[in-house]
Parts: structure tokens; sequence; C-alpha cells
């Protein structure tokens, strides 16, 4: 028996987080996570501005859906906040994702200074045990957390942590996740979807149960505009590409559930735009 095991909800709710949100460097996510707040009785939504502090999320998709680009666009806004921030590279070597976060910083108009100075790449890319053996790569990345006093954490992928092990996906997962929660940190996670089907869906071929173990999961997808009934329905020219994003769930905080049309600007920034609803019924473009 383990009395010392059985916590009484009083003790523990002295300990609970404050619910609110950390900026995603993403134009038009903020807002799409919120609270309720009850006044005179009544709930009121509330938009967080952000990830839920202390979330660790999932973002998944299959190939150029952009899930880099919004991972590197969260870890250079918290940087360039002041807030010491580890990027995690898993598939590209540190130079080329520094060559990335710079791009994306200068075009969200950052302090470049500030980014350089609280920004930190673990190259998990270039250091076969780090990829191989997941606890080095979390003794060193609780290295980094304490030496640099880091707040949030960005792993781009944690697919490449269980390449030729994928039955081991969801122990590795779980291990990843319960080092972030110790260690207080708002974490994204990047994880690729090999198959297209289902591919709106947080599961599917890659998922490997990666949803069930995070705090919660966005989802993004493209389409080729390639039948008249696609040019019909979205409104947009033959070959060309509309792309999505669902927050899937999220467990810490309420969110908006329905797909939003998404962009990625011409400097390479990904901006979520108007519902696919209000995109087909022509509301939402400008
Ligand atoms: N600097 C840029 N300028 C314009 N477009 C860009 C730029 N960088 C990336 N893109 C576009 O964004 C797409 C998505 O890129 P991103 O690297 O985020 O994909 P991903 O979802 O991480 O893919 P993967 O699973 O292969 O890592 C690219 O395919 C490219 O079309
Ligand atoms: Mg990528």
């Amino acid at each position: 028996m383990a009395e010392q095991k059985v916590y009484s909800v009083e003790e523990v709710s002295r300990y609970v987080p404050k619910l609110f949100g950390i900026p995603t460097g993403v134009e038009g996510l903020d807002n799409l996570f919120y609270k309720v707040e009850y006044v005179d009785g009544k709930p009121v939504k509330k938009p967080l501005g952000g990830y839920p502090y202390l979330a660790v999320l999932n973002i998944t998709g299959v190939a150029d859906t952009g899930k880099s680009l919004m991972a590197e666009q969260f870890a250079v806004r918290q940087a360039g906040d002041g807030y010491p921030t580890i990027f995690v590279t898993v598939e590209t070597p540190k130079e080329f994702v520094v060559q990335g976060l710079l791009q994306r910083a200068t075009a969200m108009g950052l302090d470049l200074e500030k980014v350089k100075k609280n920004l930190f790449v673990i190259d998990a890319a270039s250091d076969h045990r780090m990829r191989e053996e997941v606890d080095y790569l979390l003794d060193t990345l609780a290295y980094g957390i304490r030496e640099y006093g880091v707040k949030s954490v960005v792993i781009d992928s944690v697919t490449g942590l269980f390449e030729a092990k994928e039955v081991l996906a969801r122990s590795i997962v779980r291990k990843v996740y319960n080092f972030l929660k110790k260690w207080r940190q708002t974490a994204l996670l990047v994880s690729q979807k090999r198959s297209a089907s289902e591919e709106m869906s947080a599961e599917a071929a890659g998922g490997y149960g990666v949803a069930h173990i995070v705090d919660g999961t966005i989802v993004l997808y493209k389409k080729l505009i390639m039948t008249k009934y696609d040019v019909s329905t979205f409104n947009m020219p033959i070959g060309s590409v509309i792309r999505l994003l669902r927050i899937d769930g999220c467990r810490m905080a309420g969110h908006d559930s329905s797909t939003h049309v998404m962009e990625i600007t011409e400097e390479g920034l990904v901006r979520i735009g108007p519902t696919l609803e209000e995109w087909i019924s022509g509301r939402g473009r400008q």
C-alpha cells in the first residue's frame, strides 16, 4: 500500500496551473483557443491568446503541410518575446534549421538579437545516439532547460524518434510527454502522417496513438484542386492547392472546432484564415 499516493483535491488544487495563452506566432491561431469565465453566473467565452500554458500539443499532417513552419514560428515568437526556448531538430541538421528559424523571425519582424539569445537548438538529426535513445535525448533536454531557464520546447519531429521501431511509438511519446509535464514546459511535438487516408483526422497511419497521449492535436491538410467538382466546391482554379487546419481536440482549454483555411505566405509564414464554410460560401474572402 502507498497511502501517500492518495491526494486530496483540496491539496492538489493549490498547485493547479493558471489557464492563459502562450502566443503561437501564427496569425489567426491565438484566438482559436478560449476559456469560459462566469460573469453574473453566465458563461462567457474569452480568447486565450495562444496555446494553453503548459500544454503539450501535437501538430500532425502529411509531408509539406506546414508543420515545421508552425513549430518554427512558435519557437521564434517565444524567444523574441524573451522566453528561453529549445528547438529539438530530429530531421534537419542544425545549420539548416537555424537558417529557417532566422527567416521566420525576419518575416515576423522580430528582434533578431533577442531571438538568437533566447533560442537554443539540440541537433538530434546529426546525432544517431540521441535519435535512438530517448533517455539520452531527455537528459540533454533537462540540462538545457535547467541551464538556460527554458520555458518552451519544440520537437520536430517525434516521429523521427521511433522511425525503425514503430511498436515503441507510444512508450517513447509517453516518456517525452511525462518529461515535458514534469519540467513544466509549453511544448509542440510535430508528428508525421504517412498515410493520406483520413487525412483530416489526427489518427490514421502515422498517428500511432500520439493523439491519445498529448493534451491536444492540430491537424494540417492540403488538397490539390483536381476535378470540376473541386473547382465548383472550393471556387478555386484547377491545379491550385487549398490548405486546411483543424484543432482536433484539446484537454486543457476550449477551442474552435471548425476547419479553417490556412495559407503559407510568400515569405514562408503560416497564416490562419476563415472557416472552410465561410470560405466556400464566399464570406471569408477579401
Ligand atoms: N520560405 C518559404 N517561402 C515560401 N514557401 C515556403 C517556405 N518555406 C516553406 N514553404 C512552403 O511551405 C510548405 C510546408 O513546409 P513545412 O516544411 O512546414 O512542411 P512540413 O509539414 O514540416 O513537411 P515535412 O513533413 O516534410 O517535414 C513547403 O512545402 C513549401 O511549399
Ligand atoms: Mg517538417
